[in-house]
């Protein structure tokens, strides 16, 4: 390209569209039903008189995203091209959605993929949807702060050699807290058997952008990968991305499965917001995500000389299931103050109007981001520095009780347990039970139990544990409860197997 050239990532072809179709002022006899604003609800006092002129359904011009031939052609491309992937799909049904999209498109009933333990709620339910053998592996898990981590590349190579007919591995780029796997190993050893790799990256859209973050999944040869663009790329709450790479994938069976599971209504704004995120990263995404890495560091080293207060760093990834981390995620042990992440979290946002990511048991995380203010860094230090004014007196640190915790045992395949009929019973009741439910901590949303798995009476004690000391738990069951399999009713051949 010339000087004189203009870079094509410079245009935003659906967000140029759609600017041009509101000026244009319509005469709409289409969908939505308020009709460009004819009617205004109270909305307006939320998002501003512009909300309802934005938003529009499938005028002319604007596209189809399930059958892209201009604009929104145009735009998935260039994100494509600046992402390094081959194919690009915009999303509207955030990575949940795509997880499970993947996954089916990749998996057909009865294939296996490799997962590790520790993931989203979204891919359980891509298990169940596609009716895949889960051969899970676990994570490296830090027994300090009971943080589930990245995956060790043996872990994954033992399993594909034990497994020869594996289909796909699932691997997380980076876990909720930051943490990433050796995916450029995972990948050459995957490639090396034909084996698939889907990457949730739902917290690394911002990877490919800065030398100073993980490799991402495209960078490293994954063969498909979903971004939360919202979550860490600056568009609105919900889009996101689907890309792929290379002749491994069949790319239009994803854009079938693709369309089998979105709404026919995709919301233009959150359309419209990842062409201008994809155009923001291209040009500004290294200078702000290094300036979110920045504000990260500083706080994390002012934070860390707080009486009371301790900061993951370089040191936690010292292992081979640790290969490295998000630097723009802070996670802060807060049990020197003698409180559990949970009181923190809660206490905050109440005496500093501050709202964090997540509290734990021990910790709480700050998501430092593009659009991160140096003021909001000074804000958080001043807020902890209080804080341990406040609680701290050479308290003894909040002990995790020992739960002897070992990922549950697999007994039938997730679809067959969510199918079978179940009946429903009290917590300390079901031990030795089959799960029929997913059961998680909320945030993070990875499931404690999964339908098919053995209940042990750890499991149990964790999800006490978990309501009592202040966690959300997300269940089918009402508090107390658990859905489990009706063995008598059960057809007795239902494919039980043992992953022994
Ligand atoms: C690891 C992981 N994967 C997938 C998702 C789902 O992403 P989304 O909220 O975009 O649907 C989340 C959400 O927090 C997540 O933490």
């Amino acid at each position: 390209m010339n000087k004189f050239e203009k870079d094509p990532q410079e245009e935003e072809p659906f967000l140029q569209a759609c600017i041009d179709y509101m000026k244009s002022s319509p005469t709409p006899f289409d969908v939505p039903g308020h009709k460009l604003g004819g009617i205004k609800t109270d909305l307006v006092y939320f998002a501003g008189e512009n909300i309802f002129d934005s938003d529009f359904n499938a005028p002319i011009g604007l596209d189809n995203l399930y059958h892209p031939q201009g604009v929104i052609k145009k735009a998935e491309a260039l994100a494509a091209q600046a992402f390094n992937a081959d194919e690009c799909l915009f999303s509207v049904n955030g990575s949940t959605g795509g997880i499970i999209t993947l996954l089916c498109a990749v998996l057909d009933p009865k294939d296996k993929i490799i997962l590790p333990r520790n993931v989203h709620k979204s891919a359980i339910n891509g298990l169940i949807v596609s009716g895949a053998y889960p051969i899970f592996i676990s994570p490296d898990l830090d027994e300090e702060t009971g943080i589930a981590n990245g995956v060790d590349v043996e872990e994954y190579v033992k399993a594909m050699d034990e497994n020869p007919d594996v289909k796909a591995l699932f691997v997380i780029n980076p876990t909720y807290f930051g943490i990433v796997s050796d995916l450029k190993s995972i990948v050459k050893e995957a490639h090396k058997r034909g084996v698939v790799v889907i990457c949730d990256e739902a917290h690394g859209a911002h990877f490919h952008f800065s030398k100073n973050e993980p490799c991402s999944a495209m960078d490293a040869g994954a063969d498909l990968s979903i971004l939360s663009i919202h979550k860490t790329g600056g568009s609105l709450t919900q889009s996101s991305m689907i890309l792929g790479k290379g002749d491994l994938i069949d790319w239009h069976r994803v854009t079938r499965v693709f369309s089998m599971f979105s709404s026919t209504s995709p919301n233009h704004l959150l359309l419209a917001s990842l062409d201008a995120a994809r155009k923001f990263l291209y040009f500004q995404g290294e200078e702000y995500i290094d300036r979110s890495i920045r504000y990260a560091e500083e706080a994390r080293k002012e934070i860390s000389k707080i009486p009371g207060l301790s900061c993951i760093d370089d040191s936690f990834c010292s292992t081979p299931g640790r290969y490295g981390r998000d630097k723009s995620k802070l996670v802060i042990n807060v049990s020197g103050l003698g409180k559990t992440g949970f009181e923190i979290y809660r206490e905050i946002r109440e005496k500093f109007n501050i709202q964090l990511e997540l509290g734990e048991a021990k910790e709480v995380m700050a998501l430092f981001g593009i659009g991160t203010l140096e003021k909001d860094k000074d804000i958080l230090i001043k807020a902890f520095k209080e804080l341990s004014k406040e609680y701290y007196q050479n308290n003894e640190e909040y002990i995790i009780p020992n739960f002897e915790y070992h990922y549950p045992k697999l007994l039938v395949r997730p679809r067959e347990a969510f199918y079978a009929p179940y009946k429903v019973v009290k917590l300390e009741d079901a031990v030795g039970e089959i799960c029929a439910e997913s059961i998680m901590v909320y945030p993070p949303g990875i499931p404690v139990l999964i339908p098919g798995e053995l209940i042990s009476s750890s499991v149990i004690d964790i999800l006490s544990f978990y309501e009592d000391d202040g966690g959300v738990l997300l269940s089918d069951s009402k508090d107390g409860y658990i859905k489990v399999v009706d063995k008598d009713k059960w057809y007795k051949a239902a494919d039980l197997y043992s992953q022994d």
